[in-house]
């Protein structure tokens, strides 16, 4: 159990020397790490709903915050003041940990390490005995392979495979001045970023009586289909429903948005609240089997989608055709 908090900002001197990046830059893509079912395109609809919940400069917290693309949106275009990321993997874990705690040492070892096979050999080593390594590098090499897998996908393969012979090599997602970029640009604000490494109940537990009428908690649970393909933690139909129960036993008087994939188990666990259907990155086969769904606490006002995401059923479409 671990949590990080408190950082003095004094802490950080962010220096020039590590990176060459030129001084006036934006920021468009947040998050270092590239996430399976990462919910980046659903930023724009959090902000929205937000605004549209009078909830702007308060707290949000991820249970299951993987990337936390949102959360750092968020932060980056000041919709809230301080945001609560938890993830239960190790591995994730020490990534951000590294990036939050020793931020130019990571930009660093970003900077001097080489992208090869025989390097993704050596993190892939790290990756596989956690215990054996330090916590920084078992974060770098959580980040490296995060880059250099296929799909961003922790035990996937190579990007080009061993032979790199395709038009893709290993080093084609990780563009080492951005991502540096990147990690400098969080390690500004890491003094409202707190972070924890529980299971998501016990965050929730430990986290809720602490957080403000102003706030939102945004649960993203692994996939209940595909979870067991693309996460290293993932549940079992009665961890879902541990999860649902808990949900609507606790966080009654909470602001809280859940995101799945829209199967008609997790419509059950969830049948006695309102939701949307929606599809991220949609393509026309995306009616289907790709549609996920998202269950709205109580009281909530369910903001219209917005974002490149495409709604399909609920969010108000009625009111928007009729309109
Ligand atoms: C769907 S992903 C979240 C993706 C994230 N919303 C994003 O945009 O990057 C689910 C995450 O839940 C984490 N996880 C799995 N079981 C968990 C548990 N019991 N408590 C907390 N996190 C868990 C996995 O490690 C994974 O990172």
């Amino acid at each position: 159990m671990e949590q990080c908090t408190g950082f003095l900002q004094g802490d950080l001197e962010v220096k020039e020397p590590v990176l060459n990046a030129p001084r006036v830059r934006n920021l468009i893509n947040f998050t270092p790490l590239r996430y399976p079912g990462g919910k980046g395109k659903l930023a724009a609809y959090v902000k929205r709903l937000l605004k549209d919940n009078n909830l702007l400069d308060g707290q949000y917290a991820e249970p299951y915050a993987g990337g936390a693309a949102i959360a750092l949106e968020l932060l980056f275009h000041e919709y809230v003041s301080e945001v609560f990321i938890n993830d239960i993997s190790q591995h994730i874990h020490a990534f951000w940990d590294s990036v939050l705690n020793h931020p130019e040492n990571f930009c660093k070892t970003i900077a001097e390490t080489p992208i090869n096979v025989s390097v993704w050999d050596k993190q892939k080593a790290i990756f596989a005995r956690p215990n054996e390594h330090s916590k920084f590098d078992l974060g770098f090499a959580t980040f490296f392979l995060n880059r250099t897998n296929r799909s961003g996908i922790l035990n996937a393969g190579i990007i080009g495979g061993r032979a790199q012979a395709g038009s893709w090599g290993i080093d084609a997602r990780l563009n080492k001045d951005e991502l540096i970029f990147r990690i400098m640009s969080i390690a500004k604000i890491r003094h409202r970023i707190n972070l924890f490494n529980l299971d998501a109940i016990d965050f929730m537990t430990e986290i809720n009586p602490s957080l403000s009428d102003k706030s939102l908690i945004y649960l993203d649970p692994p996939y209940y289909k595909k979870g067991r393909d693309l996460y290293y933690d993932f549940y079992k139909h009665e961890s879902h429903s541990v999860v649902a129960k808990f949900v609507d036993e606790h966080l009654k008087k909470r602001n809280w948005i859940v995101s799945y994939d829209n199967v008609p188990e997790i419509k059950n666990l969830y049948r006695n609240h309102r939701f949307g259907i929606y599809a991220i990155g949609y393509s026309a086969r995306s009616h289907g089997a790709g549609s996920e769904i998202m269950f709205f606490s109580e009281d909530m006002n369910i903001s219209p989608l917005v974002g490149a995401v495409k709604a399909i059923e609920g969010f108000g479409i009625q009111e928007i055709l009729t309109a």
